[in-house]
């Protein structure tokens, strides 16, 4: 069983708040609810968000299956996201996760042992003109090489 905290499910009341239909918040009530269930969202966390924002679950379900960033299993602690798409991809994204995952010895979307990271590949980030990058959390790192990255890395152990 997911239950929201008091703070999260008074942020989704908020968002409520914000539009006309309760269906436009359930991009945000999901990223919260992500957030909370360690970063990912499970059946529990569909049927706590549909209880609180007073809709189905099918109206939740087709948003969190469509959109890429939302987790359906766990992640790492640091959930790093390397983009895949055409600027990075000629710019060396493809090396770049490579090496990422042979550093970590982890396939893509897999947890280390250690349960620290998890590297995933993932669609145009909106930073093209800084390619490679990635996305680690909430922040972006640009005009990445495999090392930087990796360094990068090092430095959230
Ligand atoms: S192609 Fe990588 S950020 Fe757009």
């Amino acid at each position: 069983m997911f239950q929201l905290s008091p703070e999260g499910k008074q942020k989704i009341l908020a968002e409520l708040k914000r539009y006309e239909s309760k269906q436009s918040a359930v991009l945000p009530a999901l990223y919260i609810g992500q957030r909370e269930n360690k970063g990912y969202i499970t059946p529990a966390v569909i049927e706590e968000l549909s209880r609180v924002m007073e809709i189905p679950e099918s109206q939740i379900n087709e948003v969190f299956t469509f959109y890429s960033m939302y987790n359906k299993k766990s992640v790492g602690k640091h959930h790093v996201q390397v983009c895949r798409t055409l600027s990075c991809m000629l710019n060396g994204a493809a090396e770049l996760s490579q090496h990422l995952c042979n550093e970590l010895n982890v396939q893509l979307d897999q947890v280390t042992a250690d349960g620290r990271f998890t590297i995933s590949e993932v669609e145009c980030l909106g930073s093209c003109g800084t390619a490679p990058m990635m996305q680690v959390g909430d922040k972006y790192y640009e005009n990445l090489t495999p090392e930087s990255a990796m360094n990068l890395l090092r430095a959230m152990k």
